[in-house]
């Protein structure tokens, strides 16, 4: 489960023009429920606050103020140790950017987090890389990939250690349209599977649509989009 209330986060003012005195509000006074299980998408301008949304939620950025709540842990009251705890253990993240450890095989950046939660299941692991379609290249250094096979990495990765949440940005962002469709189909299903909240940003209606809750993102606040609207 997911709990957004009163989530403010402000910015520089030297980062955009025109900017208050105390920076601007990139997210201000956002909410957000989302139950164990369930998903939503987040779609929205590029430069409004998705991302920063996600790093707030996974406790890579700090909140200026109100209350972060997932899967039980009311993260914006942790230190950096209580933190480190709950990234390894609780939640799982596709990256924008993917962040794959280069000196690694597909094989053994899948299995990290697993293996640092303590939580490694050979089975699972070989499944999504089966389900992916990156089990025959489980030996081959990640660097050698193409950006779409090393973004389906990233998702096995944040899957590995069946987390009771995932966040995913952008997680089809370098697939083609047919890959991306099943890619995506395949997050939520696992998902699902294990019951796992997923908050997912994209671009696309058709991802966006797979999700429970649809949502556009605004002046710094959440609005769910109603089904009428979302059809692309
Ligand atoms: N570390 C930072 N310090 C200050 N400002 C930042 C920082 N990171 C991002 N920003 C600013 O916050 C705003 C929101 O950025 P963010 O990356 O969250 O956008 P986004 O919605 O994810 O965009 P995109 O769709 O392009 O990925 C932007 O104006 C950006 O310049
Ligand atoms: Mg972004």
């Amino acid at each position: 489960m997911i709990e957004v209330r009163n989530l403010v986060k402000n910015i520089a003012s030297s980062h955009r023009q025109n900017a208050q005195k105390n920076g601007i509000a990139i997210i201000d006074n956002l909410e957000l429920l989302i139950e164990q299980g369930q998903s939503a998408s987040v779609q929205g301008a590029s430069g409004c606050g998705k991302t920063t949304l996600l790093h707030l939620l996974s406790g890579l950025d700090h909140p200026c103020a109100g209350t972060l709540i997932v899967a039980k842990h009311a993260i914006h009251n942790y230190d950096e140790t209580r933190l480190d705890y709950f990234r390894r253990h609780t939640i799982g993240i596709v990256f924008q950017q993917f962040h794959l450890l280069e000196s690694l095989n597909v094989e053994d950046n899948i299995a990290f987090t697993a293996r640092l939660a303590g939580n490694l299941d050979p089975h699972h692991i070989n499944n999504l890389m089966q389900q992916l379609g990156i089990a025959d290249m489980r030996n081959q250094r990640v660097t050698k990939l193409s950006g779409g096979e090393q973004q389906r990495v990233a998702i096995a990765r944040a899957l590995a250690h069946k987390p009771r949440v995932v966040f995913a940005d952008e997680p089809t962002g370098n697939l083609d349209e047919h890959t991306s469709s099943a890619v995506s189909e395949l997050l939520f299903s696992t998902c699902r599977a294990l019951n796992t909240t997923l908050l997912l940003v994209t671009h696309s209606n058709d991802v966006a649509a797979l999700a429970d809750d649809a949502y556009h993102m605004t002046s710094g606040q959440l609005t769910k989009i109603t089904p009428s609207l979302q059809k692309s």
